[in-house]
């Protein structure tokens, strides 16, 4: 199956298409279509099927029980209860909830859970920890390319997949790679200069202080 977003609508659609036609019938009934209460806008439709998954995240596997409409990030933070990976616009836009499927990062709040079975999921907490931090953090630690940190575990991990394919990225395609990441705190420039310099230091050009 492609991941895109377009993907993830089409699925979603299918359960909008079935609430929609329920809808009209219920309207063009004149008995019903008067007395029909308002569907709450935060209503949730039932869940049309349920699956249990193994999910290989950051080389260990786990095992979820999701349903169709069940978002990665669902999966990872709630369910498995790995909370590095933040969730903030949930609307595929500001790249804070990227993990890495096979290598390619994803924005997980629009990936459906079920997408990424049988795949490598990659987070944050595959980085590094606090008693051994991956040399991106330490470099971003230097530079201070946090402020808040909201955006921070999305971009490292988008980060890492390019370096792990080019430890010598220009500036250009550092700032390519990290297109699809807001930084609410325009850490930018931070970011970038982290990531040119974390090369340096996986080609054994540069150490860290
Ligand atoms: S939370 Fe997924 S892109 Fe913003
Ligand atoms: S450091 Fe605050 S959003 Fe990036």
């Amino acid at each position: 199956m492609e991941y895109s977003r377009r993907n993830f609508i089409k699925a979603a659609g299918v359960s909008a298409v079935a609430v929609t036609t329920t809808v009209s019938a219920v309207v063009s009934g004149t008995e019903v279509a008067a007395a029909a209460p308002k569907p709450s806008p935060l209503a949730i439709p039932d869940a049309i099927t349920r699956e249990t998954s193994t999910f290989n995240i950051n080389g260990k596997n786990y095992q979820a029980e999701y349903e169709v409409r069940t978002t990665l990030w669902e999966v990872i933070a709630v369910k498995l209860g790995l909370t590095g990976t933040n969730r903030s616009c949930n609307r595929a836009s500001c790249g804070a909830c990227s993990v890495l499927i096979d290598g390619t990062p994803f924005y997980s709040c629009h990936t459906l859970a079920m997408e990424a079975v049988g795949k490598k999921i990659f987070t944050v907490e595959g980085l590094g920890d606090e008693k051994n931090l991956h040399p991106l953090q330490r470099v971003a630690h230097l530079y201070s390319a946090a402020e808040c940190g909201f955006c921070t575990p999305g971009w490292e991990v988008t980060a890492k997949g390019l370096l792990d394919k080019n430890t010598n990225p220009t500036v250009d395609q550092v700032k390519a790679a990290l297109s699809g990441h807001i930084c609410r705190c325009a850490a930018y420039a931070a970011i970038v200069r982290t990531v040119i310099d974390t090369g340096k230091v996986l080609r054994g050009e540069a150490e860290i202080a």
